[in-house]
């Protein structure tokens, strides 16, 4: 660290130790005139300091915080043999804990706020003007209304036509890369559910609409998120990207409203309610990001590994065949398998499908290296006994729990038969837990089933290194996720790059 910032850095910390002691005192004022459980709270709050800092720490010595991050903070516990540690990204103090009551702190904690951080560690997608409480409350509600069961029930249907000419197109090939093929499809659902039908009826608009989401996602680099009034080269790209997505999403409404003809989709909901362009566009943009890559990456997860172990594999495909059999006795076995599996109702996907949501669970468990970031807007708080500066950020990777090998026995063996940790608070948190929930869990567990039937009935599918695609690879040997590769978990070999070697069944599409 320069002794510039090494200055700046100990003046804020002599200033946080101050205001640590200090404020306390007032506390316990009140305190002694409203003694109560609140009281705890102060106790502990005079005792709390600051997380230790990481030893050494120099500014160049981040950069892995930003390309093997899953690396850098695991050594970041091992280097301060403590819980929770700090370390400062330029000026902002960021605050990584560990540990139960740590992320029960996290998940529950009010003045946390989880999209102020996600901005800040994302480098700060440019947008118009940044969305307010009111907004966010709207596009909430939206979020809530476009899953309810009548609107979840008429996305079927066209998930299964979106899906079925996504997998007809393969039907030459021998081998797909998932994080192509797979991703592009699951990218297409969630146009296809967020936005618009002009918009998702047109292949050619979807796949520049990808590159477009994929520029914003690796524009994100030390430079914008450390200076995002920078203009960079990534900066600019991203911002370009941006403008690019805005205008197709702005055409889209203008075209809507110019033709006055009504389509039963998202935008139409979105105009109906007579929300302004603003949170129009904010909705759709902001969920595609949320959702599109998380639903194609843990899509093709959930392929991979069911490529990869065949008893699974076959657990599933019974399990849909079951399905079939009771929910689409009016559709025949030479229908179409999109026209038989739209005749399954959602409620049967959602109750009758234990197998696929046991592999939901495996997967987000096991190959999802999410950290939950969050800015403390509130009042400065006590996680864990360490102080969390208001103003500050506080981190709790995902690794914590999900790969801990108390809770989850063997961390890195796929088991979706392994029981669920009902002892241990939050001991899964895959689509978030308490009051930090994923908003659009119900829309993207649908759209990872229907993928996943689709394509285990439609075709019969192993897995294969790029490196050698004539080797099937075996029970056990599928490589392991990689946690530094925050998009897809690809892993870091490009060697090691899985594909799928696949043969269509007589299953007609
Ligand atoms: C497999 C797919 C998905 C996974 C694994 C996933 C996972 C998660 C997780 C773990 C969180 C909590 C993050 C935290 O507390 O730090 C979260 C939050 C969120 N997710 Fe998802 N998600 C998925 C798909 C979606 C989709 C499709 C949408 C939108 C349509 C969506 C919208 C959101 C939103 C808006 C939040 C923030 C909720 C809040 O403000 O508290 N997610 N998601």
């Amino acid at each position: 660290m320069s002794p510039f910032l090494m200055g700046v850095h100990q003046v804020a910390d002599v200033a946080l130790v101050v205001r640590n002691f200090a404020l306390p005192l007032g506390g316990l004022l009140i305190a002694a005139v409203a003694f109560s459980s609140v009281s705890s709270r102060y106790r502990n709050y005079k005792l709390g300091s600051l997380a230790n800092a990481v030893p050494g720490l120099s500014f160049l010595s981040i950069m892995p915080f930003f390309h093997s991050r899953f690396d850098f903070l695991n050594w970041g516990f091992h280097a301060t043999g403590q819980q929770a540690y700090s370390f400062n990204l330029l000026w902002n103090k960021v605050t990584v804990v560990s540990g139960e009551s740590a992320r029960e702190a996290i998940f529950t904690f009010r003045g946390l706020n989880l999209l102020e951080a996600f901005k800040f560690v994302s480098g700060s997608l440019p947008v118009v003007r940044d969305a307010d409480h009111t907004v966010l409350a709207t596009v909430q509600k939206r979020l809530t209304a476009l899953q309810r069961n009548a609107s979840l029930s008429d996305l079927i249907p066209q998930f299964l036509e979106d899906i079925r000419q996504h997998m007809d197109r393969w039907s030459s090939r021998d081998t797909i890369d998932p994080f192509d093929e797979i991703c592009e499809l699951g990218f297409h659902t969630s146009v296809r559910a967020l936005a618009a039908k002009g918009m998702a009826d047109d292949y050619a608009l979807i796949q520049r609409l990808r590159k477009l989401y994929d520029d914003l996602d690796e524009s994100t680099t030390p430079a914008t998120v450390l200076f995002p009034l920078f203009p960079s080269p990534a900066m600019i790209k991203k911002v370009w990207a941006a403008k690019q997505v805005y205008d197709v999403i702005t055409k889209a409404i203008d075209e809507r409203e110019g033709s006055g003809i009504r389509h039963n989709d998202t935008l139409q909901m979105l105009l109906d309610a007579k929300d302004d362009r603003f949170t129009i566009i904010g909705f759709i943009m902001g969920l595609i990001i949320a959702g599109a890559r998380a639903t194609g990456v843990t899509a093709s997860w959930m392929l991979i590994y069911l490529g990869g172990n065949p008893e699974w594999r076959a657990k599933a495909v019974t399990e849909i065949e079951t399905l079939l059999r009771n929910h689409s006795s009016s559709a025949s076995e030479q229908d179409p398998l999109s026209t038989r599996l739209s005749t399954i109702p959602l409620e049967a996907w959602e109750s009758e499908a234990p197998v696929l949501d046991s592999v939901i669970r495996e997967i987000t468990r096991i190959a999802q290296p999410h950290i939950a970031m969050r800015l403390n807007e509130g009042p400065d708080v006590l996680i864990d006994n360490k102080l969390i500066p208001h103003g500050s950020y506080v981190l709790y990777p995902f690794s914590d729990v999900h790969l801990d090998p108390e809770i989850y026995s063997d961390p890195w063996t796929f088991n979706p038969g392994r029981p669920e940790p009902t002892s241990t608070p939050l001991g899964y948190v895959g689509f978030g837990g308490a009051r930090s929930v994923c908003a659009g869990q119900r829309l993207a567990k649908l759209e990872l089933k229907l993928i996943v039937s689709m394509y285990i009935l439609g075709y019969d599918h192993g897995i294969v290194k790029r490196s050698d695609t004539s080797k099937p690879v075996t029970h056990g040997a599928v490589p392991r996720p990689n946690w530094n590769e925050p998009l897809t978990c690809r892993p870091a070999d490009k060697s090691d790059d899985m594909f799928f070697a696949q043969k269509r069944t007589a299953r007609p599409f």
